[in-house]
């Protein structure tokens, strides 16, 4: 593998992405090599997987980024917005599934819906359950979250459907950790 197709193959890894960090460059060069060996599924791979930088995500605010045609939404969230979603009965749920493919946990419990276990991150699909409209984020709605104006759903801290139409909680994709500047969609 020489150098070049490294770095071809690290420019696809980042289609949507084009101002990664060293780290998360590091982290598509290692993988690379081993997935272009075993092409045809390298295409595939290329389209399903996509590294966010999320260095200049700051405590309060989130990144609205596209994956597989839908937005995502990464929230770094507040010590107020963590305790508030960890304060939240599971009782007053109405979606009290975890939607969390990323946590063994099942119930809709903060802890398990969000990336880290210290609950800082919180990473959704951005569209809301009901009709398919994207929710406003950054505290709208009644409790602390995210609002559809569509029909008037509400969202929590945690992306949970606390009240309007919406069945169930945000759906939550499958992400991960490459390193803390770096997360991982798909
Ligand atoms: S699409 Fe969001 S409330 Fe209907």
């Amino acid at each position: 593998m020489s150098h070049a197709e490294d770095h071809a193959g690290t420019r696809r890894d980042f289609l949507y992405y084009a101002t990664a960090g060293a780290g998360a460059v590091a982290a598509g060069a290692a993988v690379w090599p081993l997935v272009n060996q075993m092409n045809p599924s390298a295409d595939v791979q290329a389209l399903s997987s996509i590294f966010i930088d999320i260095t200049s995500v700051d405590p309060g605010t989130q990144l609205t980024v596209k994956f597989l045609g839908k937005p995502v939404f990464i929230r770094r969230r507040t010590e107020a917005e963590i305790e508030a979603a960890r304060a939240t009965a599971l009782s007053d749920l109405p979606d009290q599934t975890s939607g969390n493919p990323n946590k063994a946990g099942t119930d809709a419990s903060d802890a398990n819906r969000t990336l880290d276990d210290a609950g800082e991150w919180l990473v959704m699909i951005g569209v809301c359950t009901h009709l398919g409209c994207v929710p406003i984020g950054d505290g709208a709605g009644e409790f602390g979250g995210w609002f559809c104006p569509c029909h008037g759903s509400h969202y929590d801290e945690a992306g949970r459907i606390r009240k309007g139409p919406a069945p169930r909680n945000l759906d939550i994709p499958l992400a991960s950790f490459v390193d803390d500047a770096t997360i991982k969609l798909g």
